[in-house]
């Protein structure tokens, strides 16, 4: 994992916005975030410097990576993705590199599509990155701080081998992924402008005619002048939708394996508002070791959460080998995914 070294703590926030510590830690958990350094960190820079840690701890090489997937939702450029960056800063030439564009859930279904890849035998090493920059494009005057004082910036990578055939590596390793997605209140939580989309499925932002024959509808000075920009999220809906999902999912991926929720020897949410972990470790009567929280220090980092979390565990000693470790994501889309793994 690789946090930028620019700790912002809620009262921080109270400078710039109507906000309050009490508020933020009562609705969310979070105390403080990391926000990345101006003009330094991006995306893909800390994704690759994530990534670097991981391919050191794995020991392989740049030359050993066949496959990369990038996972984020505030990608350095429009186009191209953050995979092709971290590659050319990686040294790595000419293997495939898919960017991954699932919000919350984008670790999981990232991880996903990896496990497909080296279960067929197409891939060897494949280099996972997940990171996020929010902090560059969030509204911090107080009409946004029901968005703002969640999000945080980091990155998480993974690398991921096929185990090797002996009987006591057999059952280890990703046991199955699960995922969903239901677009029928896809901008609940969004972020729709700038886009390509010309009000199209937001009647409320329908830009004016623009003054030529062709083009003119991605971004408008419109647009900016009314600070229609920003990510725009029903936070009582989310929350709603979200202690449904999660149950649901890491239920699905127990029983698709054979085992129930006191199997598990620890849950890594997606660190989305730590009420709503907290919901959901009461629905599946989970215990409080068997819950790996947070969002208290990072914020909620939607792709990156899971890998920063998962990093976080394993070096404070609380992933063991053989361990039945469950991953669930829910998000904007909506989103939603589970992941079981035997470590
Ligand atoms: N500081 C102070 N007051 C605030 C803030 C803030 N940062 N943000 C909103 N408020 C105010 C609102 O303006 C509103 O004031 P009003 O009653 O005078 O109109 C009041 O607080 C209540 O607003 P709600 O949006 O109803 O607040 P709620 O209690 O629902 O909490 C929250 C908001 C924390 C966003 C909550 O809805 C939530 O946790 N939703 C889940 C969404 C979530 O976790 N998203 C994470 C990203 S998505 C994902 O990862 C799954």
């Amino acid at each position: 994992m690789y946090v930028p070294k620019n700790v912002v703590s809620n009262n921080d926030l109270t400078r710039v916005m109507d906000t309050s510590d009490e508020w933020i830690q009562e609705r969310t958990g979070i105390k403080e975030r990391h926000y990345a350094t101006q003009f330094e960190d991006t995306t893909s820079t800390m994704g690759v410097e994530a990534a670097k840690i991981a391919m050191q701890r794995a020991r392989v090489a740049a030359s050993d990576i066949d496959f990369i997937i990038f996972a984020t939702i505030s990608p350095d450029y429009y186009f191209p993705g953050c995979g092709v960056l971290a590659q050319r800063a990686l040294g790595i030439t000419e293997i495939g590199a898919l960017d991954i564009r699932n919000q919350c859930s984008g670790f999981i279904y990232a991880l996903s599509v990896a496990d497909q890849f080296i279960k067929t035998g197409m891939y060897k090493n494949i280099l996972l990155m997940a990171a996020e920059t929010h902090s560059y494009g969030l509204d911090f005057s107080t009409r946004g701080r029901n968005v703002s004082v969640i999000f945080g910036d980091g990155a998480g990578a993974v690398v991921l081998q096929p185990t090797d055939a002996s009987a006591s590596s057999a059952d280890r390793g990703i046991l199955s992924t699960h995922l969903h997605s239901d677009g029928s209140e896809a901008e609940m939580l969004s972020m729709i402008n700038p886009g390509f989309h010309a009000g199209k499925f937001a009647a409320e932002k329908k830009p004016a005619k623009p003054n030529q024959s062709y083009g003119g509808l991605f971004i408008t000075k419109e647009l900016v002048e009314k600070d229609d920009i920003y990510p725009n999220m029903d936070g009582p809906a989310v929350f709603k939708k979200a202690i449904i999902k999660f149950p649901e999912v890491i239920i699905e991926a127990l029983t698709a394996n054979g085992y129930q929720p006191s199997d598990i020897n620890l849950l890594i949410p997606h660190q989305a508002n730590l009420r709503i972990s907290q919901m959901v470790q009461h629905k599946l009567k989970l215990k409080d070791d068997q819950v790996y929280n947070n969002i208290q220090k990072y914020g909620n980092t939607t792709a990156a959460s899971i890998p920063i979390a998962l990093c976080e565990a394993w070096e404070n000693g609380k992933i063991k080998d053989n361990d039945l470790i469950c991953l669930a994501a829910f998000g904007s889309g909506f989103t939603w995914g589970s992941a079981l793994l035997k470590w």
